[in-house]
């Protein structure tokens, strides 16, 4: 069954990639030309509904707008919600990039913006803060048609997609300008340990990385074939959770997605200078975020108790953890699990009541460990699935040298394999 689906190696391949694929290469995502086939070979009518409910940098929604679908996207971190809708600028909008550039530069110039709790002043100098923070203003002003006072989280959800592309390459931009924080861990982003210690680039410098930011992505839109972004097809990408979609039951007709790991990546700290640029307070907001965000390493103030709905393969994963003799297992490690497997669960159960019956979902899944204890993703998935409804039809299991098990450099002592396995498992809802 779905044997016409053509599932490639889900793996990002940098080398090869170009474009739009490569403008924000989020360490989470899947390959643009991965997604593309796939969606290609479902052999959707035109006009059918895709979803994605954790759609991290849109990979899989600019797929389906490609091949002519109706797309919904969500991801609960706005930063991801911006880079997937600046990815969707159609290209016949090219020619206007120049003009709104110039008038973002204009205008940036007039202003100067300081504020004493700017997020930014984390990484950057009061001066350096204010010159990005009067190009944001200058973005934002004109193109975003949000309610000003709710900047940050919900500003993202209204933001256009020029608005998008704009901020995306202020992203990019602070990305350059503070090299120097990233961390060994692809997923951690540091800070200076003193005042003296922040960035200071001048006002020329930071205008002149975001002029080149601009061009090199415009470049990218206009070497693209005329008819490859359609225009008239219908996208919406938002901040929202997977947990609750605000969709109609029984209106998808495929979805194509992967759900955050479940190896305690901080997705909220490894996008705090883009948080940052969207205005997130870094001990408020960003905190209240990274609590919500699924995988997260953070522990909620009542966590759940494991359910044997669950499935046995999870709930035989989630004895061992708590009885490993290591001290942290049972009292952090443990609650983490339940947390993710909870949320996940509530996900899964909110994807099913979209899905049209007899419609598809594909998820892209790793296998993780626990100290030498394999968590077998895949099967933990296909237990919760079928409890409602979604049955699987198809699995394509890829070997993986590298794998975000290995992010965390403590757990590699207790690895008994470098090699993990990434799935592709086709679900269809009965
Ligand atoms: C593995 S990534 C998806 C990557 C995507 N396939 C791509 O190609 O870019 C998982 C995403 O789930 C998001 N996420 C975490 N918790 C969420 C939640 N409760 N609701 C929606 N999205 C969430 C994360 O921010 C992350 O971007």
């Amino acid at each position: 069954m779905l044997d016409h689906f053509v599932i490639e190696n889900p793996k990002r391949r940098p080398d090869i990639a170009a474009g739009r694929d490569e403008w924000y290469p989020y360490y989470a995502g899947f390959s643009g030309a991965f997604a593309r086939r796939l969606i290609q070979s479902a052999g959707l009518r035109q006009g059918s509904t895709f979803l994605d409910p954790w759609n991290g940098s849109g990979t899989s929604t600019a797929a389906a707008v490609a091949s002519g679908h109706r797309a919904i996207g969500f991801d609960l971190n706005p930063v991801m919600a911006v880079v997937a809708k600046a990815r969707l600028l159609p290209n016949i909008d090219a020619p206007s990039i120049a003009p709104f550039l110039s008038d973002i530069m204009k205008r940036s110039a007039r202003q100067h913006i300081t504020a004493e709790d700017d997020p930014l002043l984390t990484w950057f100098a009061p001066s350096a803060a204010a010159e990005i923070r009067s190009i944001e203003r200058a973005i934002h002003g004109p193109l975003v048609c949000a309610d000003r006072a709710s900047k940050s989280i919900d500003a993202a959800s209204g933001m256009s997609s020029i608005a998008s592309f704009f901020y995306l390459a202020l992203f990019l931009t602070v990305r350059s300008l503070i090299g120097r924080f990233k961390a060994s861990n692809p997923t951690w982003v540091t800070r200076p340990a003193t005042l003296q210690s922040r960035v200071r680039p001048g006002a020329a410098e930071i205008r002149s990385i975001f002029r080149q930011r601009v061009s090199a992505m415009s470049a990218s839109i206009i070497a693209e074939p005329r008819e490859s972004h359609l225009a008239n097809v219908e996208c919406r990408v938002a901040v929202n959770s997977s947990e609750k979609l605000p969709i109609d039951a029984n209106s998808v007709d495929l979805v194509l997605s992967s759900p955050p790991y479940c190896t305690r990546i901080d997705y909220g700290v490894a996008t705090s200078p883009e948080l940052a640029v969207l205005g997130l307070k870094m001990d408020t907001q960003l905190r209240e975020l990274r609590g919500r965000l699924i995988g997260t390493p953070t522990i909620q103030d009542s966590p759940r108790l494991p359910d044997p709905t669950w499935g046995p393969a999870c709930n035989r994963f989630l004895k061992q953890v708590a009885q490993h003799p290591s001290k942290a297992a049972k009292s952090y490690y443990y609650k983490t699990y339940v947390q993710y497997f909870g949320a996940i669960t509530r996900s899964v159960s909110e994807i099913a009541r979209c899905i049209k019956p007899n419609g598809n979902c594909i998820i892209v899944i790793q296998d993780s460990y626990f100290k030498g204890i394999r968590a077998d993703l895949a099967t933990i998935f296909t237990e919760i699935a079928s409890a409602k409804q979604l049955m699987l039809s198809r699995q394509v299991d890829f070997p993986m040298s590298r794998t975000f098990a290995y992010i965390n450099t403590k757990s590699r002592s207790y690895r008994p394999s470098s090699t993990s396995v990434e799935s592709v498992l086709c679900y269809t809802k009965r």
